[in-house]
């Protein structure tokens, strides 16, 4: 009998190193979820050559065909409807999101985001860490709340500032922790989903 799975739609912008990931975890057959679509809102997201190479279904909703943010996240939802998704997997898709959208994926919306939440929302994260001399930074995956990232917390993981970090080796170290924690936090979520 074959495992029953949960369907993500992974919504994408830029790099697509989580999207990746999590994609090399489907791979291994026990792993608790597939992925049913991958949505960028730009056509030249390089994550979607991950989607690609892996014969994902992709789609691609442009921001500026539209004109305001709630058509757009309507847009975009229609799309994750279509693909038959139960889970909304945010990986590092760079859209301030309407709470009109939020609320009809209630407990279905996940995020990863480079920093301990509650500190550091938004932008710029590894640098703020640094020029506050925090001696531990790290990545959080929670659901996704109308308030930008907030929400509760699904798995968080930390690593040790070092001498000499910069925002960009730290945040090459958090990255890494955010492969392990994308798909350790989908295991989490199916398991409550799935049963
Ligand atoms: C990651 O650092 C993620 O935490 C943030 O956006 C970045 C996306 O990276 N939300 P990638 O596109 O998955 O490589």
């Amino acid at each position: 009998m074959g495992v029953n799975k949960l369907k993500l739609a992974v919504l994408i912008s830029g790099r697509g190193s989580n999207l990746k990931a999590l994609m090399d975890a489907c791979a291994d057959e026990t792993f608790p979820a597939s992925i049913a679509l991958v949505l960028s809102n730009r056509a030249d997201a390089d994550g979607l050559k991950y989607a690609l190479a892996g014969e994902l279904p992709t789609v691609v909703v442009n921001h500026k065909d539209f004109p305001d943010r709630l058509s757009f996240d309507m847009a975009v939802h229609a799309e994750i409807v279509k693909s038959g998704a139960d889970l909304v997997v945010l990986a590092g898709f760079m859209r301030i999101l309407t709470p009109e959208f939020v609320n009809l994926w209630p407990g279905r919306m996940i995020n990863i985001h480079p920093s301990l939440l509650p500190d550091y929302k938004g932008l710029d994260t590894h640098a703020r860490a640094l020029a506050d001399g925090k001696s531990e930074a790290g990545c959080t995956v929670h659901y996704v709340v109308p308030e930008m990232d907030s929400g509760p917390i699904i798995v968080q993981k930390r690593v040790k500032v070092l001498p000499g970090d910069t925002p960009e080796t730290l945040g090459e170290r958090v990255l890494e922790q955010e492969h392990a924690a994308y798909p350790e936090a989908v295991r989490i979520v199916a398991r409550s989903l799935l049963k």
